[in-house]
C-alpha cells in the first residue's frame, strides 16, 4: 500500500478552494459525497472535514480520469489531480464556500473502494439512532456531528490557553484509584496482581486535585474523564468530561471571577456570543422559593408564587390542610394559555405526577374576568380576588397550582415550569443566562439510609458563620458551594474545601462514616490536612454540557465522538462483553449468574 499515493501530495483541503485559487494546479483527497453523470460530463463533490469541492471530468479532455470516474461510488476514497476553474455561467452556487469554482481534473486515483453506507452521509436525512451509533465511524462524516466535535477541540484549546496564561499547571491524575464519593456508584476495576482487590475508576479527581494544593502546586486544571455508574438522562453519560479546575490561597468570589472569565472567553471564540460578567447570583433558597429548583431556566418569567397563607382556612380543604401542615401551597400564571385542551391539562397532570404530585387544580380565567374551574365554588370572592392578585391573572391566563410538601410541590411545580417553557417555546435558544446558585445546604437527610448525605460531596466546607449548627442543627448549615447553571442546565459545581483535619473528621462523622471507615477510604487525606494544607477551593465543569448548549445538540450522545446508549452500552463495539474464563480465573473471580443478554 506504501506507494498508492507515489509522490502525490495533497496542496488542499476539499472545502479550501476558492476564487483567489483559480488557474492553480492542485491535488486534493477525500470522500466522494455525490457523483453526479450530466450526458458525458461527470461532476464528483468530494468531502473531507472541511467540506466539500468539485470536481469536474470531460471524457474529450481526459478520457482516462473520466472512465476511472464512471467507476467511483458514494464514500470511495478517493485523490485527484487537476486545475482550479471558474464554474461556468450560471452554475455558480452561492450557497457552498467553494461554489464559485470546481477542479477540472486530469488524473484521477481510487485509493480505496467502499461498500455502499447503510445510511445518508448528509445532513439532510433522519436516521435511527441506533443505526448511527453501530455505524458510528460514518455517522461521525456528517457534517453536523463533525462541527460538533471541531468546536469541542476549539473549546478545550480555549480552556487551556485560558488557564495557562492564569498560572494553573494541567497535572494528570491517576484512573486507576480509590473511591472518589460523588454520589454515584463506581465503575470496579479487578486487580490480577491483589486478588481480591479493586480499583475504582475516578468520580472526578477531587481529592487527587486537593492533594495538589497541598503539595504546593497552587493552581491545577484537568480536561479529564470521570466515570460514574448512575441512571443515565439526556444530559449524563457513564463516563463524561471534566474541565477540573483547583486553586490555593482563595475565596469563593475569586475562583467565580476566574471562571466567569474563561466562560466569557469559550462563548466569544466559538459562537462569537457576548457574556456578560460578572453572571448574577442567586441563593439556592431563593431558586427554591421563584422556581422550584436550583437549576433555574431564566430565558423567561412564569415564577412560582407562594399562595400557602392566602389558603389557610378556606373552603378547599386538600390547599387549607397543607397550607396548616406545614406544607406548601403554590401556583404558576401561564399566560393566555386559557385555550389549553382537556387533553392537555391532563397531559400536564400526568407530568407532575412524575415528581409525586397528588393533583393539579387549575384555573382559566375567562374574558369578563371570572374563573372557570373545578375548584372555583371552595373559595370566597375575596380569596378568588386575592389569589388572581397574587398571580398577576388576565383574562386569557391560565393558573396551575401545586400543594404538598415543600419539596414536592417545589419539584412538581419547578419541573412543569420548565416543560412549559419548551412547550410554549419561550426560551430563544441563542439567548445564554448564566447564574451563579449559591449557599447550597451542606447536607441532607437520606431516608432511606437514615442519615445525613453530603449535597455537594464530603469535603466541601460550611459557611464560617453556621459551624456551631453543625452538632445541634445539621440540616440548617449552609455549604460554602456554588454550581453555574446556564439555560436550566447545571454546567458546572465547586466549593470551598476543608482544609482543617478536626472539621474534616467531624464532617465525616456526621455523614455517618466511623473513624475506621474514614481511616480506611480517607485516611491518606485526612493525614494530608495535618502536613500543611493551605485554604483552597475549585470548581468542574460538565465539558459536554457546555457542548450541549453551544451546538444546541438536545442529546449528550451529538458532542461525544463515542457514547455510549442510556444503557451504557456501545453499539459500535459492543461494550460491555463476557470475557474469557481464563481472563476470570486470572482475576479470582466466579460469576454468581451468566452474563445478560443485553439491550440498546
Ligand atoms: P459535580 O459532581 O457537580 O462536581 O460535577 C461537575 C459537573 O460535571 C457535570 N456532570 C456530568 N456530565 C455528564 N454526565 C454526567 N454523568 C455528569 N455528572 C456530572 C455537570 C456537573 O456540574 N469534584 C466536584 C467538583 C468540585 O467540587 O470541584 C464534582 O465532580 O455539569
Ligand atoms: P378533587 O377535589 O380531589 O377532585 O380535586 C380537585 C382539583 O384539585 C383537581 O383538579 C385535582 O387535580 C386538584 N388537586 C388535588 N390534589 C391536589 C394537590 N395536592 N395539589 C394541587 N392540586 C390538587
Amino acid at each position: 500500500m506504501s506507494d498508492i499515493l507515489g509522490d502525490w501530495k495533497r496542496t488542499h483541503y476539499c472545502g479550501e478552494l476558492r476564487k483567489e485559487d483559480i488557474g492553480k494546479e492542485v491535488c486534493i483527497m477525500g470522500w466522494v459525497h455525490r457523483r453526479r453523470d450530466h450526458g458525458g460530463l461527470i461532476f464528483i463533490d468530494l468531502r473531507d472535514r472541511t467540506g466539500i469541492g468539485q470536481l469536474a471530468l470531460d471524457p474529450d479532455r481526459d478520457p482516462e480520469a473520466h472512465a476511472k470516474a464512471e467507476a467511483v461510488r458514494n464514500e470511495f476514497v478517493i485523490a485527484a489531480i487537476g486545475k482550479v476553474s471558474p464554474r461556468p455561467e450560471g452554475t455558480v452556487n452561492p450557497k457552498m464556500a467553494t461554489g464559485e469554482v470546481e477542479v477540472e481534473i486530469s488524473e484521477i486515483r481510487i485509493l480505496n473502494p467502499a461498500k455502499t453506507p447503510p445510511f445518508m452521509l448528509d445532513e439532510f436525512s433522519e436516521v435511527a439512532e441506533n443505526l448511527r451509533l453501530k455505524y458510528r465511524y460514518l455517522d461521525l462524516r456528517r457534517v453536523g456531528i463533525q462541527q460538533n466535535l471541531i468546536m469541542r477541540h476549539k473549546v478545550a484549546q480555549t480552556v487551556r490557553n485560558y488557564l495557562t496564561e492564569n498560572d494553573f499547571l494541567e497535572i494528570e491524575t491517576p484512573m486507576l484509584t480509590k473511591s472518589t464519593p460523588e454520589g454515584a456508584r463506581d465503575y470496579l476495576v479487578p486487580s490480577r496482581v491483589n486478588l481480591g482487590s479493586f480499583y475504582a475508576l475516578p468520580q472526578s479527581p477531587q481529592i487527587f486535585k486537593q492533594l495538589l494544593m497541598v503539595s504546593g502546586f497552587d493552581r491545577y486544571f484537568q480536561i479529564v474523564r470521570c466515570f460514574r455508574d448512575e441512571d443515565l438522562r439526556a444530559d449524563r453519560q457513564p463516563e463524561f468530561t471534566q474541565i477540573d479546575c483547583e486553586l490555593s490561597f482563595v475565596d469563593r468570589d475569586d475562583i467565580m471571577s476566574i471562571m466567569e472569565g474563561m466562560i466569557k472567553k469559550v462563548f466569544k471564540k466559538t459562537i462569537d456570543a457576548e457574556i456578560t460578567v460578572p453572571v448574577p447570583r442567586m441563593t439556592y433558597a431563593e431558586a427554591l422559593e421563584r422556581y422550584g429548583v436550583d437549576n433555574p431556566d431564566l430565558r423567561f418569567d412564569m415564577e412560582l408564587i407562594n399562595i400557602t397563607e392566602l389558603v389557610k382556612g378556606c373552603g378547599f380543604k386538600v390547599f387549607a390542610s397543607v397550607a396548616e401542615s406545614g406544607g406548601l401551597v403554590k401556583a404558576i400564571n401561564a399566560k393566555g394559555c386559557a385555550t389549553f385542551s382537556r387533553r392537555e391539562l391532563d397531559d400536564l397532570t400526568d407530568f407532575v405526577a412524575i415528581y409525586g404530585a397528588k393533583g393539579m387544580a387549575w384555573v382559566k380565567i375567562q374574558e369578563d374576568g371570572t374563573w372557570q374551574s373545578p375548584i372555583a365554588k371552595f373559595f370566597t370572592e375575596q380569596e378568588l380576588a386575592d389569589i388572581g392578585a397574587a398571580l398577576d391573572a388576565q383574562p386569557g391566563d391560565l393558573l396551575l397550582f401545586g400543594a404538598d410538601t415543600p419539596a414536592i410541590t417545589n419539584e412538581a411545580l419547578g419541573r412543569l415550569r420548565g416543560h412549559l417553557g419548551s412547550k410554549l417555546e419561550l426560551a430563544a435558544p441563542n439567548d445564554y443566562k448564566f447564574v451563579w446558585i449559591t449557599d447550597f445546604p451542606l447536607l441532607e437527610w437520606d431516608a432511606e439510609a437514615r442519615r445525613h448525605v453530603a449535597v455537594h460531596h464530603p469535603f466541601t466546607a460550611p459557611m464560617d458563620e453556621d459551624i456551631p449548627l453543625l452538632e445541634t442543627e445539621p440540616g440548617k448549615v449552609r455549604a460554602k458551594a456554588y454550581d453555574l447553571v446556564l439555560n436550566g442546565s447545571e454546567i458546572g459545581g465547586g466549593s470551598i474545601r476543608i482544609h482543617n483535619q478536626d472539621v474534616q473528621s467531624q464532617m465525616f462523622r456526621l455523614l455517618g462514616i466511623g473513624e475506621e471507615e474514614a481511616r480506611e477510604k480517607f485516611g491518606f487525606l485526612l493525614d494530608a490536612l495535618e502536613f500543611g494544607a493551605p485554604p483552597h477551593g475549585g470548581i468542574a465543569f460538565g465539558l459536554d454540557r457546555v457542548m450541549m448548549i453551544l451546538t444546541g445538540a438536545s442529546s449528550i450522545r451529538d458532542v461525544i465522538a463515542f457514547p455510549k446508549t442510556q444503557k451504557a452500552t456501545c453499539l459500535m463495539s459492543e461494550a460491555p462483553g463476557a470475557v474469557d474464563e481464563k481472563q476470570l480465573r486470572e482475576l479470582g473471580i466466579r460469576l454468581a449468574a451468566s452474563p445478560q443478554q443485553k439491550s440498546s
